[in-house]
């Protein structure tokens, strides 16, 4: 066989070799996926909150994830939400109780969606999410 034909034949078996490894690369990205624990948990929040079951901290993880966009002292998106720690602000609101408050929550009010935008929280982790904001303690800089 003349050295040319070698060289060619070899160079489509070996792209050949290539685009297959490279098939086989991308599949197994696919299917590891859903089950990889290294990934981040912001784009999957129905994995984020199945993760916080039974934890003790699951208001306060949920509240910086879901609701500090709009509630945190420095909110990203300044749509008037009563902050955490605006001691005023809140002791109006604690005043309607608990069960009040929830129902605000789940069916949302004004510029805030239903569930607050946790969609995926249960009943029981948005209570516990506003437990938080009740308990946060007074900050200084009082926005409202
Ligand atoms: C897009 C912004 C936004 C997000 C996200 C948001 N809220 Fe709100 N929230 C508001 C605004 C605005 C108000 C004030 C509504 C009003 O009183 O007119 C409010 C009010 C509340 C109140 C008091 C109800 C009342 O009558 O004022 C509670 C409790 C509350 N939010 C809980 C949450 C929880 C819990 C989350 C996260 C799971 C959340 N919010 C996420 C904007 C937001």
């Amino acid at each position: 066989m003349p050295l040319k034909r070698v060289i060619v034949l070899f160079i489509l078996i070996g792209s050949g070799l290539c685009g297959f490894l490279f098939s086989l690369h991308l599949h197994h990205a696919e299917t590891t996926l859903p089950t990889d624990t290294t990934i981040e948990t912001f784009h999957y929040p129905a994995l984020f909150v199945k993760q916080l079951a039974g934890d003790p901290l699951a208001g306060e993880k949920i509240f910086k994830e879901f609701c500090a966009s709009c509630h945190s002292p420095q909110p990203l998106i300044d749509v008037k939400a009563p902050r955490v720690g605006d001691r005023k602000a809140w002791e109006i609101r604690r005043k309607l109780g608990m069960d009040a408050l929830m129902q605000i929550t789940l069916h949302g009010i004004g510029a805030m969606p239903a569930r607050g935008g946790c969609f995926e929280c249960s009943d029981a982790q948005l209570r516990a999410t506003i437990q938080y904001i009740l308990a946060y303690p007074a900050t200084s800089s009082s926005s409202q």
